[in-house]
């Protein structure tokens, strides 16, 4: 009897880890492949963290996703690391292939779904970054590498927006300031939030008087975490997207990596929707 394709074995480590839906992501595109898969999601202090990843390579593993609040110490861990990752200094990837790979799919994640929504552009568009954090940092230099006329990250500790514009400043044109300037930087085409006040049932202050006409907010939290900003954004009249779909895409990106396959995003998001509304 045939056994079929060799099992892929696969994770994604975290703190908590429980809720995440990419087993299930991960699960859909091996079954559009026909690939098989084993991709558990694995519990992990940062302490711990460097001794489970070396259980999973050591048992055959191929590379694992990694998530909140494991990113840095899974970029401090990797013995190679991409541009981006580096750039970054927070990995949602790795790959063993003998070493361990850093990289980061987060940002361009972002930047395909942007790219996929009605009438979203980069290239040329003023984008406005809030927020200066581990989630901030994931995206900046992707962002920059797609071509904005302009990125200006706005945060609460200025310090912080200086020191994460610095690193990607020979990328692009990107500036910092406190998120009370916004308003003289304005009008902005894109405003991405990656503040964490979604975490706590809340969202960023935002004017409508920020955004160019056909702007567009977009949230990198969804599900729970993004309501609050989704309301206020639909309060004022502003365009909103989650960041499902930037979800989806950073995992195939991911799941390239590891296998050489490129899924399907479309029929994986919608599944995630559908999910959503039945919730
Ligand atoms: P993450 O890894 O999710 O990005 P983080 O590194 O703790 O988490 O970053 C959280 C981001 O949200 C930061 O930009 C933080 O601003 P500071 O750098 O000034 O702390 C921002 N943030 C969180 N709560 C905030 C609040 N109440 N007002 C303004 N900014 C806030």
């Amino acid at each position: 009897m045939d056994p079929g394709p060799p099992v892929i074995r696969l994770a994604v480590f975290g703190q908590p880890v429980a809720h995440s839906l990419s087993p299930r992501i991960h699960a859909e595109f091996s079954r559009q492949l026909g690939l098989r898969i084993d991709y558990r999601a694995i519990e992990a202090s940062p302490r711990s963290f460097p001794e489970r990843v070396r259980e999973l390579a050591a048992a055959g593993g191929r590379g694992c996703n990694v998530t909140v609040p494991l990113k840095h110490a899974a970029w401090t861990l990797a013995t190679r690391r991409s541009d981006r990752a580096a750039r970054a200094q927070a990995a949602n990837t790795l790959l063993f292939e003998g070493d361990i790979f850093a990289d980061n799919t987060d940002g361009q994640g972002l930047v395909n779904d942007l790219l996929s929504l009605p009438g979203g552009r980069i290239a040329g568009a003023r984008v406005c970054l809030l927020g200066a954090g581990g989630a901030a940092a994931g995206i900046l230099a992707a962002l920059l590498q797609a071509g904005p006329d302009q990125v200006v990250v706005a945060n609460r500790t200025v310090a912080r927006a200086d020191e994460l514009v610095g690193r990607h400043v020979d990328l692009g044109p990107v500036q910092s300031c406190v998120p009370g300037d916004i308003a003289r930087q304005a009008p902005f085409d894109l405003l991405i939030n990656a503040t964490s006040h979604g975490h706590r049932g809340a969202a960023p202050a935002l004017e409508a008087d920020w955004f160019s006409p056909g702007g567009l907010c977009y949230d990198l939290n969804y599900g729970e975490a993004a309501a609050p900003l989704q309301r206020a954004c639909s309060a004022a009249g502003i365009g909103y997207s989650d960041g499902l779909g930037m979800l989806v895409h950073q995992a195939a990106l991911s799941f390239t990596l590891w296998t050489g396959r490129k899924p399907a995003i479309a029929p994986v998001l919608e599944g995630l929707r559908q999910r959503d509304k039945g919730a």
